[in-house]
């Protein structure tokens, strides 16, 4: 199987890479700065390993890591939207409607909104291509709606899109007899002891990356007509 992961340099990212190449998957890599840690794994395993630059929230980026991803891919069997940012503190500090930074809510939706959405209008060629094809997008419990709470504003705001466009392109796939094999998913992975987690962690990533691969591999009965699901394919509430 080959599968493309972005923001695949750290955090989540990095252990879907780790986990996938032990199971025997082909992995693209993706990333803005590949890091030590992944630069090893490249000497490790080879071409098992492709590497490659591509800011999601750059659509020229976007499209020349496809354009050179084609070149060596016939197709591209999963593709995990993990890359994301968190550019709030917990709590905002200030009136968050009048003191909003409006520079980091559009970058938030930059990256964590339309970077999935750059990414699969590029990419989505190569995965109809492939006999198994199947999409993750790495959302948050951030886009439950709730009626207490009024932190990560931005982010949550960024996931929640996220959401709705996954499950749009969702429906149009199961709507078409040529698509609607392809599978999708729409997936909280828990508070996780990364950079971005850092405030609230109560997992290690290690734990939700494999959830997440018995997933991809189609080990878990997931059908679901609304895939917003944990890393152990449990139903979200939306
Ligand atoms: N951590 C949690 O508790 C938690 C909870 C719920 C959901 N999530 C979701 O889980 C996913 C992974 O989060 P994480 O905790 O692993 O975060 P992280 O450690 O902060 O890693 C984020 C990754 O995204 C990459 N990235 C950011 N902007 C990018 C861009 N413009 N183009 C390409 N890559 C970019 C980063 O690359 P650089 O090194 O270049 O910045 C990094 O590799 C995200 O979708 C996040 O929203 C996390």
């Amino acid at each position: 199987m080959v599968t493309l992961i972005t923001g695949a340099n750290r955090g989540l990212g990095i252990e879907l890479v780790k986990d996938g190449l032990q199971r025997g998957h082909r992995i693209i890599a993706t990333y803005r700065s590949p890091g030590d840690e992944l630069l090893k794994l490249k000497e490790t395993h080879g071409d098992k390993l492709h590497m490659e630059v591509m800011d999601v929230s750059d659509y020229d980026s976007v499209k020349a890591a496809c354009g050179r991803i084609s070149a060596e891919f016939d197709a591209i069997d999963v593709v995990v939207n993990n890359a994301a940012v968190l550019l709030e503190t917990k709590y905002y500090k200030g009136d968050p409607i009048v003191e909003m930074d409006l520079d980091k809510f559009y970058e938030t939706f930059e990256i964590n909104t339309f970077g999935p959405v750059r990414v699969l209008k590029e990419f989505m060629p190569l995965i109809y291509k492939s006999k198994d094809g199947c999409i993750v997008n790495i959302t948050s419990e951030g886009a439950k709606l709730k009626k207490e709470g009024s932190h990560y504003i931005a982010y949550s705001s960024s996931k929640i899109a996220l959401n709705m466009y996954t499950q749009k392109i969702r429906n149009y796939l199961k709507a078409q007899d040529d698509k609607k094999d392809i599978r999708i998913f729409m997936i909280h992975p828990g508070r996780m002891d990364t950079i971005m987690g850092v405030e609230n962690a109560q997992i290690s990533p290690a734990v939700p990356s494999k959830g997440i691969w018995e997933i991809i591999e189609n080990k878990k009965d997931i059908s679901l007509d609304i895939p917003f699901i944990d890393y152990m394919g449990e139903q979200m509430p939306c």
